[in-house]
């Protein structure tokens, strides 16, 4: 093992007590109370009008593609750099994926790009707001101005607490999809939410993500037993579960502060070698506030990468690339509605790297980390 590891999960505050609370209050599944806590804190941050916790961001992002009851002649708009979950998630509900390339800066969907691949059968596009940082919002608002019935969502995985133009991440969708796994800024092993920003969606949504019944209507005392409505699937989050991301929301703040100095040691630390060696740094807009999820950068050449990252693994450091194309991967060929070229993507995923970040890294690791990038690029070159 790395002796400065890529990630490392942490306990920050009381999530053991909560989690042994649950354990013992009888109400281990779905919609309990800390549930409702949790659910509570996701709400006051982004202002959905709901909040469902959902095992994954995968299956959040399964029940929004549920609740646009897409099929076949329906297509949806993806970038190709992304996680597959955020074209799956529809592909596996019927409709066909157009791959959609990245702007060079954000590495966020690219508008103009967008435009081009509009046709009558596009029904929504997924925004991803890549590390944290947000997409561009105003050229997506720009290119669908005359497209009202095509719906944004947002695939928010990185970008909890991070803003666009003053407003959360997560609230710029009429869907929005979080991310709890292991590897996001809040953890609860696997875990994820979806967040419903248009308050017609909610009396169904939650028919859906009660294997099809009207059960939260029933507890609601609304109707007076529950029965099977509509499609849908058991999307609940576990209760435990829960109470480990309470305890971890709980401290968001110190979570976030902690995570934006580790960005800005790297930031800092790189700024000058980075224009020597050609290396290309996060780009954050001034209408983005960071979630800071994650730090990257891009190599100046590709065949570079695999020896930058054995000299950092050799050193110790554990570095990591990120997503592998999606338009030209098996499956984005196989759900794909028709070909499209995204170069930027594949520009993009072959030079980028990420560096070690979690909570916890020092302020002495992160220079040691951006020494060993710039020696090992140095060394590479
Ligand atoms: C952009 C994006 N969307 C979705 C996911 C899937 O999240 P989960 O593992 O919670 O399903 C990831 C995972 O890293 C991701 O990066």
């Amino acid at each position: 093992m790395a002796d400065i590891p890529f990630n490392v999960p942490e306990l920050v505050g009381r999530e053991l007590e909560y989690v042994g609370e649950s354990m013992t209050s009888g109400h281990t599944s779905s919609g309990g109370p800390f549930s409702a806590r949790a659910g509570a804190v996701l709400q006051e941050a982004t202002g959905a009008e709901e909040v469902l916790l959902t095992t994954s961001c995968t299956t959040a992002l399964e029940l929004s593609a549920m609740l646009l009851d897409l099929g076949p002649d329906d297509t949806v708009v993806v970038p190709s750099f992304t996680f597959t979950s955020s074209a799956l998630a529809f592909a596996r509900q019927g409709a066909k994926i157009l791959f959609c390339d990245i702007e060079p800066e954000t590495l966020g969907i690219d508008p103009d790009h967008l435009a081009t691949l509009l046709d009558d059968t596009v029904r929504a596009v997924v925004v991803v707001h890549y590390a944290g940082v947000a997409c561009d919002m105003a050229g997506v608002r720009r290119v669908l101005a005359d497209r009202p019935d095509v719906v944004v969502v947002e695939d928010a995985a990185h970008g909890l607490f991070g803003r666009y133009e003053g407003e959360p991440l997560g609230s710029l969708g009429r869907f929005a999809s979080l991310s709890f796994h292991e590897t996001k800024n809040f953890v609860c092993g696997e875990g994820g939410a979806l967040l419903l920003n248009d308050r017609k969606d909610v009396e169904r949504a939650r028919i859906l993500y009660d294997k099809g019944t009207d059960r939260q209507a029933f507890f609601l005392g609304q109707v007076d037993k529950y029965s099977w409505r509509d499609t849908g699937s058991s999307f609940g989050m576990s209760d435990t579960l829960a109470a480990y991301l309470l305890g971890q929301l709980e401290q968001a703040e110190s979570i976030q502060a902690r995570r934006r100095a580790v960005w800005e040691g790297y930031a800092e630390a790189l700024a000058g070698p980075a224009e020597q060696l050609g290396l290309r740094l996060p780009v954050v807009p001034d209408e983005c506030d960071p979630a800071y999820h994650l730090f990257h950068v891009l190599l100046p050449d590709a065949e570079l990468r695999p020896r930058v990252m054995a000299t950092m693994r050799e050193q110790g450091i554990a570095t990591t690339f990120h997503y592998v194309t999606l338009h030209d991967s098996a499956g984005g060929r196989r759900f794909a509605a028709r070909p499209t070229e995204c170069p930027v993507s594949s520009d993009v995923s072959s030079r980028l790297v990420r560096l070690p970040f979690f909570n916890s890294l020092s302020s002495g690791d992160v220079e040691r980390v951006a020494r060993e990038l710039v020696a090992a690029v140095r060394m590479a070159g």
